[in-house]
């Protein structure tokens, strides 16, 4: 079988020689391609009075600037509509309110600058904290509630509050947002998008431009990266590119710059947490009362699924018998912020470790002492706040196990303990931290894909699924999965991009789906066309249907050597008028989901995984060092073990960003820029990179992990192990306490970088 083989990336070779293709490289193969520049304006707030295009028409090689006043269909760029694509009112520092059309990217650039826009300024909200206290609050305000609070606080030996705020994440794909939209001689409209999700592209180009879906086609060759930031954001700008081709009648591309990128697309959400939580004499959870507010930005986007989730992730790996957790979303005057890798399971995850790092030495606990304590129990038909039963409880300790023995943590926590006493000025810590992450689209209707697999006449495979390709090696799988189903080797099957003309209505490449749901169609149709050429095998070996095998490319039939090669067997099922294209179809069974009582089994499954991390911490300038990473994660049978491990290790480094490093400010000031983000450029967002790496990394797949139901045995990867780096932080927080007295409560800011750990290890000093 070629399903669990370790193989590269589909597309490496051509990845580390330049020679893939993004969307933006198709438009050196395209002539007579107009260049889009989006007319930014740099005010957190205002009302627009008046804008003035003629200036830049008057710029040689502008051919046109596109306004509200050209949308055909529906001038808004979100699924929520309260997103205007040219809108009135500039939301947020940088807001593009007219784009323009030119010969060259330098004639549309300078148009750009002539176009005139008057501003009547309005108030700002910028940080979420101004938000909370306006009052401002947009979409959905979920609760979530299980058992009874005010019992299980008057049954807790101990209570703690607090509150806790941290930053949001920039993406920082390597490809920023870039489209190429043409218009054929039937007024037919092609738009190549760097979008994780196709088919919503297709809807909402195909309302702004007013026209039914099936004239609009998207296509996504490939994308250098989305982490979610492209499961939403890329519509409205594929609107604009399809919108100026509409009129032109010529090929419209653009590309972001780096900086328009960062100024004009959502991020992963910041969030602000109030909590009070109460432990029993022997520090097990008995009731959570707490409330996240998200910073949405200035629309909804994706907010209230990312709030939804970050809800459902409070509890992690602990059971809550009692617990009421409620979720607002603040209307700031920033972007709008989206989908990050997690997709706001971080956030409700990193509240509870957050508790739980900073209640253990109150409750003079070791902090993996106490998590461990709280543990869902198997058998105990424990569920999550929400009512989903937790099935696989003891994988939760089987992985945290098996990393504390692996990476030797008694020894070690001696060794450490050792150096610790003999240094005052560098002090070293080791946290464990584990993860559950459900598996699934909250909203059930999103759980389901499509593919269609054709057989050509000569045996050659191509196959066709609704998911796209990001990095995450989801094409290398679909071709594994498609050549084990069929039974030949990998070099026959070869993959078409993803358009939306091959299938239809497919949900976006995300919720670490996109093996679960498009291996599962893939599977289904590669399955009807095996078994209709498994008759025709049986009609030409002699013997029984049932008893034919396809292996490596020949079919046998069970206790007989005669054999017929793949593409004879092909070639003969054509004669014989036999279907060689299938479509197929994949849905999760299984789920429910009441968004209004917050109540269901959302999840087809949990995936799960342990980390331990080792920090060196220096006491004069709160630098650190990752020193050793062990990890042991769960993706059930894997389906390829070298992009899943590659998944685990990029998942935790950028998980570690996010935590220690990635700094997102803005201008709060009442000055003239007053929401601008300041953080627009890679010299002052500090990104992860070679130096960033834990200089030891062990990363473990969980062996006879088979989960039952899901394509081939395997669970989903692309997103739990970024949480795997809550261990880095509370390692931090444990060795910024090392400089203070035993048993020292200390409070961390996120992102910790060495200068909130400076901070962190002052007031540590001080006692806490
Ligand atoms: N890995 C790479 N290299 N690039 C990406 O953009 N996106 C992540 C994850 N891993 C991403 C990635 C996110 S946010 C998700 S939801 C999943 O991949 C999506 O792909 P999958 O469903 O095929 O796992
Ligand atoms: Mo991933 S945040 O679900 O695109």
């Amino acid at each position: 079988p070629v399903v669990g083989v370790p193989m590269p990336h589909e597309s490496a070779a051509l990845h580390v020689t330049g020679t893939a293709l993004y969307t933006d490289d198709l438009v050196y193969r395209t002539k007579d391609v107009l260049h889009a520049y989006p007319v930014q304006v740099m005010k957190a707030h205002g009302r627009i009075t008046a804008l003035r295009t003629e200036p830049a028409l008057a710029v040689p090689g502008v051919v046109r600037v596109l306004t509200g006043a050209d949308v055909p269909g529906v001038n808004d760029a979100g699924m929520k509509h309260d997103e205007p694509l040219f809108p009135d009112e500039v939301m947020f520092h940088g807001h593009a309110v007219a784009w323009v059309l030119g010969e060259t990217l330098e004639a549309a650039r300078l148009g750009a600058a002539a176009v005139q826009v008057e501003l009547e300024e309005l108030p700002s909200l910028i940080t979420l904290q101004d938000a909370i206290e306006a009052g401002s609050f947009h979409g959905a305000r979920p609760v979530m509630e299980t058992g009874d609070i005010d019992a299980g606080f008057a049954d807790s030996a101990h209570v703690f509050t607090g509150e806790f705020q941290f930053a949001g994440q920039e993406h920082f794909y390597l490809e920023t947002h870039a489209a190429l939209a043409q218009v054929d001689e039937n007024g037919q409209v092609f738009v190549q998008s760097s979008t994780q999700h196709p088919s919503e592209t297709q809807e909402i180009v195909s309302h702004v431009l007013g026209v039914p879906a099936h004239e609009v086609t998207v296509q996504c060759l490939r994308m250098g990266g989305g982490f979610g930031g492209k499961e939403m954001q890329p519509h409205g700008f594929a609107a604009v590119a399809a919108l100026g081709a509409k009129l032109t009648g010529r090929p419209v591309r653009f590309r972001l710059n780096r900086t328009q990128d960062l100024t004009m697309s959502g991020k992963r959400h910041g969030f602000h947490a109030t909590w009070k939580i109460g432990f029993d004499a022997d520090g097990r959870i008995q009731a959570l009362d707490a409330t996240l507010v998200a910073d949405g930005g200035w629309s909804l986007d994706l907010s209230e699924p990312v709030l939804a989730r970050a809800l459902c992730h409070i509890d992690n790996t602990y059971w809550i018998p009692n617990a009421r957790v409620a979720g607002r979303i603040a209307k700031t005057n920033t972007v709008s912020n989206t989908a990050f890798r997690g997709f706001g399971g971080p956030q409700g995850m990193l509240v509870i470790e957050d508790i739980l790092g900073r209640c253990a030495p109150r409750l003079g606990l070791d902090p993996m002492e106490l998590r461990e304590r709280n543990f869902y129990q198997p058998g105990q038909g424990q569920t999550t706040p929400y009512g989903q039963p937790v099935t696989q409880a003891e994988r939760i300790s089987t992985v945290w196990q098996q990393v504390k023995d692996g990476a030797g943590i008694a020894d070690r926590r001696r060794e450490i303990a050792a150096f610790n006493a003999a240094h005052p000025h560098t002090k070293r810590a080791l946290a464990l931290t584990g993860i559950k992450f459900g598996i699934s689209f909250n909203l059930t209707a999103f759980n389901q894909g499509g593919a269609l697999v054709l057989i050509y006449k000569d045996g050659s495979v191509l196959i066709n699924h609704g998911g796209t390709e990001m990095g995450q090696g989801l094409h290398t799988k679909m071709m594994q999965v498609a050549a084990t189903t069929l039974g030949i080797p990998l070099h026959k099957v070869r993959l078409a991009p993803t358009r939306t003309d091959k299938v239809p209505n497919t949900s976006a490449t995300a919720a670490s789906s996109g093996a679960d749901l498009n291996g599962g169609a893939i599977k289904n149709a590669c399955e009807q066309l095996r078994e209709r050429l498994v008759q025709v095998a049986a009609t030409q070996l002699g013997g029984n249907a049932s008893d034919v095998r396809i292996v490596e490319g020949v079919a046998r039939v069970l206790g007989s050597d005669k054999e017929l090669a793949w593409d004879d067997l092909v070639r003969t099922a054509y004669f014989q008028r036999v279907q060689l294209s299938a479509a197929g179809f994949y849905r999760t069974e299984g789920l429910h989901w009441d968004a209004r009582t917050f109540r269901g089994s959302p999840f087809k499954y949990f995936a799960h995984g342990a980390a331990a991390t080792e920090v060196e911490v220096d006491g004069f300038t709160g630098a650190y060092r990752i020193r050793r990473v062990d990890i042991v994660h769960d993706v059930g049978d894997s389906l390829s073990p070298l992009i899943d491990i590659g998944q685990v290790e990029g998942g935790f480094v950028q998980g570690a960003g996010w935590l220690t490093l990635e700094d997102l400010r803005w201008d709060v000031s009442d000055g003239p820029h007053r929401g601008r983000l300041l953080t627009q450029a890679a010299s002052t967002y500090k990104l992860p990179s070679f130096s960033e790496m834990p200089e030891e990394f062990n990363v473990t797949l969980l062996e006879n992990a088979t989960e039952e139901g899901a394509v081939y045995g395997s669970k989903a990867v692309g997103e739990p192990p970024l949480m795997l780096a809550f261990s880095v932080r509370e390692a931090l927080r444990q060795a910024a306490a090392a400089f203070g007295p035993s048993g020292v409560d200390v409070e961390l800011a996120s992102p910790a970088t060495p200068e909130a750990v400076y901070w962190a290890i002052q007031a540590a000093r001080r006692g806490g």
